[in-house]
């Protein structure tokens, strides 16, 4: 959601700012804004819309001598998109952004209007300016720790104060910020994204802790006044990972990635081809004292959740249950010290799945997360977490990220089943060399590119269409309709193919496209059965297959799209691929912006 950027140093840090705004574009947003010291007082320009428009205004402004600023994309939340509720905020001394929602704003509100105060704007951002001015007697710090104690909600902010020239004050709860010190300056940011130009070594602010950033260095007290000692991290990747590396778009690039990325992800993993999660501290206590599973994540991180249940299941024998992490913690889960939690999240920032972890660890569950971004906020509250090797995603529509969390429920699948005795030693070996070639059969299917974008030309004019399949399949369903709907805004439903003729069959007409995954043995002669119904009712089918069946013709489908042919239970890395591209293809053809659909944002840190 919202972008956070602040520098203080020895550049320009206008260019610095609407640099780094551009980097975090991809996190979704509606408007964006900048204010710096010019002369020892703060400027602001913002503007609703893209940070192009945002650059352009500061371009044309004379800009005296500016080296310490905040910068800002705003998604809304409270009050609509215009230039006045976009971010900075200013109110008495304090100008400030935001990231986050302020949940007592009202209440807020109604103290200050007791004052005569009144805000501007619509924004809980607002109110959350004017309570640190209204706390604010010439100590930043006091006023800080004392606004803390008032704010309900999630926050990261960043603020400066007047007259207080070349310092940038922050403090977050929930809400990701990270920061680095170089000889050019301090950064700190929503994420690494914005600060890899700078240095490949950052910390997390950690919560309630108040930084102090200057030219010279960045100092952490928390709130009773300690001095906090920041925990360094290194990130793997570097620039060109955040870059689009001669492709058209971050998705397709992305897509490009997975081979790379599902090989760095499992490889670590893999010993005497065997699975372990040694060298993650992940015990196998972990597994064996576990009777049931939970799953919980949001979006695409569910979709994967939902094929792990189906493995986990399938080898361990052990039940698992999937949610999503909205309804997770208002469902009342029943839980205790034997039951495992794992929630999955790109971002590691998802306010959802950190509540759900949240309430899974007041419970007495075991929680274990798999995460893309290392020092994320999920990865740090689980009791274990499996890192996936995916690199930065930047593209909304998630696609490596999804591949690679598979490739870990697969590992985890097998090492459960491997420690509870369901696999012998000679079945995991077995088990892992097939993991292994269906990630090197994703680069068969990525050299038949062409191929899907004739595809997707045949859903130029759909406004509405069907995924279905069955088992696997079903699961693979849900997210390529989710990434159709997402990126092309075709609107689309995933159905269990076997349960369209008890209701939803009566939508199925000529101009009722049906896009048909059939790569499990095990169902596949029923899921033929199944499309020969649409097919009947005039839908035009388009099947996604790793069968060589001579009985597949025109007559059953007007597109086929063959994967390579391995164990079906593998059969998920090669058909993402497909999905994605389909959905990708889609999007291409009506000329959308593919990276940056309209109303998302790549990070969700609101419930
Ligand atoms: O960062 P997370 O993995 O926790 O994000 C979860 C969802 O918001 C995310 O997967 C979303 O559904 C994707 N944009 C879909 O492509």
């Amino acid at each position: 959601m919202c972008g956070i950027i602040g520098f203080t140093g020895h550049l320009d840090a206008t260019k610095v700012l609407t640099k780094g705004l551009a980097e975090l574009e991809y996190r979704g947003y509606d408007s964006a804004g900048i204010a710096f010291f010019e002369n020892e007082e703060i400027r602001t320009i913002k503007t609703a819309g893209k940070v192009a428009c945002l650059k352009e205004k500061v371009e044309a402004s004379t800009i005296n001598d500016a080296t310490c600023g905040i910068g800002h994309t705003r998604w809304a939340t409270h009050g609509g998109v215009s230039d006045t509720n976009s971010h900075p905020h200013t109110f008495g001394n304090v100008t400030l952004i935001h990231n986050g929602i302020i949940e007592n704003y009202k209440e807020l509100q109604a103290e200050l209007a007791l004052q005569g105060k009144t805000p501007i704007s619509q924004t809980d951002t607002e109110i959350a300016a004017m309570i640190i001015d209204d706390c604010f007697d010439g100590d930043p710090i006091e006023a800080i720790k004392k606004a803390d104690a008032r704010l309900d909600g999630q926050y990261g902010f960043c603020i400066m104060f007047k007259g207080i020239p070349g310092k940038i004050f922050c403090i977050r709860n929930g809400s990701p910020l990270v920061a680095t010190h170089t000889e050019k300056g301090s950064v700190i940011a929503s994420d690494m994204v914005a600060l890899i130009d700078y240095s490949k070594d950052y910390f997390v602010l950690p919560e309630h802790v108040i930084a102090t950033l200057t030219a010279e260095d960045i100092t952490l007290v928390d709130l009773e006044g300690n001095n906090v000692e920041p925990e360094m991290l290194h990130v793997d990747w570097d620039i060109e990972a955040a870059m689009k590396g001669g492709y058209d778009y971050f998705m397709l690039k992305e897509i490009h990635d997975q081979p790379a990325a599902l090989m760095n992800t499992i490889t670590p993993r893999i010993k005497d081809g065997l699975p372990t999660f040694e060298a993650d501290n992940v015990p196998d206590e972990v597994f064996t004292n576990c009777n049931r599973i939970l799953i919980t994540a949001c979006g695409t991180a569910m979709h994967a959740g939902l094929v792990g249940k189906n493995l986990i299941e399938r080898i361990a024998r052990v039940p698992v249950t999937v949610d999503v992490a909205s309804e997770f913690r208002y469902n009342d889960p029943i839980m205790d010290e034997h039951t495992l939690v794992i929630t999955i999240s790109q971002s590691g920032e998802t306010a959802d799945t950190l509540a759900a972890i949240r309430l899974a660890k007041e419970h007495g569950a075991k929680t274990l997360s798999i995460v893309n971004v290392k020092g994320s906020t999920i990865a740090r509250e689980s009791d274990y977490v499996l890192y996936t090797h995916a690199g930065p995603e930047i593209a909304v529509a998630s696609t490596k990220a999804y591949t690679v969390q598979l490739s870990v429920f697969y590992l985890i699948a097998a090492r459960f089943a491997l420690v509870t005795n369901k696999f012998t030693e000679d079945d995991a070996r077995d088990y892992i060399t097939k993991l292994q070639q269906a990630i090197e059969s994703v680069n068969e299917v990525l050299a038949n590119e062409k191929d899907f974008e004739d595809v997707s030309a045949s859903l130029d004019t759909a406004e509405n269409l069907f995924y279905i399949g069955r088992g696997l399949d079903y699961c693979l369903a849900m997210e390529g309709s989710l990434k159709l709907k997402e990126i092309s805004y075709i609107h689309s439903e995933a159905y269990a193919a076997g349960e369209l003729k008890h209701g939803t069959i009566s939508l199925i007409t000529e101009d009722m496209p049906v896009i048909a995954i059939a790569t499990q043995n095990g169902v596949y002669s029923k899921m033929i059965s199944n499309i020969r119904e649409v097919k009947a009712r005039g839908a035009k089918v388009i099947l996604i297959t790793n069968g060589d069946d001579q009985n597949v013709d025109e007559s059953i489908c007007s597109f086929q799209v063959s994967i390579p042919k391995i164990d079906d239970m593998f059969a998920p890395f090669t058909t993402s691929v497909v999905i994605q591209y389909l959905a990708y293809f889609c999007a291409v053809r009506r000329a959308l912006n593919v990276d940056q659909p309209r109303n998302l944002a790549k990070s969700v840190t609101v419930e």
